[in-house]
């Protein structure tokens, strides 16, 4: 059931997943805390962008990092190690066939993986056996539909649409953070919450301009550009303008905004 991943896994997109977890870890960690002794599963931890986070803050949790990837996988173990970091194990699975006891975990943590399968829903239910009733469920999405900026410009709101209509082909959904709430609900999980958690950049934020406008949100835009060509979404020109008008509103006198959406929901008793 997984599908493509329409970023790939290169050296590039790696740096890009570990400067979007530095520049957004205040506002997507900062009520993610595990108690000691909790036993959490981090489900499609990639090259760790977010573990070192998970980790560093809930430092005496045991948390388990599965992905599908080998080579990210010995991303993230070098990510945690260079952080100084003793409680996670890394283990190569798949989160539709999980190699875990029922009920072998308390919490599940779960940011940014979602958006990329074709069946979002069974990967929640197939996450559910594997945490003991009234354990708890995170989950993090983005939505690329929430993404506006100044100054305007239709030709980068056509680059945005090439992503999202790649990711769709793969059978992912880039639009899932405004979802959110109706497919926790329906896995069959309890007292979902959803909260959005809006990204403003302007030139006052420098580090934000830089770490996500740039090097997150227009570089992983950028990243489809072979392929939203080789589909004929786009043209190169098109698609070129697009990018350069998305680093426009990095400017000055720009401003970008996003959206993302945490979800927090119990497992039913
Ligand atoms: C966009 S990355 C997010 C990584 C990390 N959670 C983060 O926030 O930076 C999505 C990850 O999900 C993994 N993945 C996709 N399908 C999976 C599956 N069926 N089981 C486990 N991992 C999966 C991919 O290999 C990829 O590393």
């Amino acid at each position: 059931m997984t599908t493509a991943y329409v970023h790939g896994y290169d050296a590039r997109e790696r740096q890009r997943l570990l400067d979007q977890a530095a520049s957004l870890v205040e506002l997507l960690h900062h009520d993610t805390r595990y108690p000691a002794g909790s036993r959490v599963l981090e489900a499609g931890c990639g090259v760790g962008a977010q573990t070192v986070t998970l980790a560093g803050n809930s430092p005496l949790a045991q948390i388990t990092s599965i992905d599908v990837s080998e080579t990210s996988l010995a991303a993230a173990a070098a990510a945690v190690q260079g952080a100084g970091l003793g409680n996670v194990i890394f283990q190569r699975a798949d989160l539709f066939d999980l190699p875990f006891a029922s009920q072998s975990f308390d919490h599940l943590f779960v940011c940014f993986v979602l958006e990329h399968l074709a069946a979002p829903i069974a990967a929640l239910q197939a996450l559910q056996r594997v945490v003991r009733p009234g354990g708890t469920l995170t989950v993090i999405e983005g939505d690329h539909g929430s993404a506006y900026f100044h100054p305007r410009s239709a030709r980068a709101d056509r680059a945005i649409q090439c992503l999202v209509d790649l990711q769709g082909r793969s059978g992912g959904d880039a639009l899932i953070g405004r979802s959110l709430y109706p497919l926790v609900s329906s896995a069959g999980y309890a007292d979902v919450r959803v909260s959005p958690r809006m990204v403003y950049v302007d030139a006052s934020r420098p580090a934000l301009v830089e770490g996500f406008t740039k090097r997150t949100f227009t570089a992983m835009v950028e990243g489809v550009r072979e392929a939203a060509i080789a589909a004929g979404m786009t043209t190169a020109e098109d698609f070129d303008g697009g990018i350069a008008d998305l680093y426009r509103t990095a400017e000055a006198d720009g401003t970008f905004c996003y959206t993302f959406f945490k979800a927090i929901a119990t497992l039913p008793r």
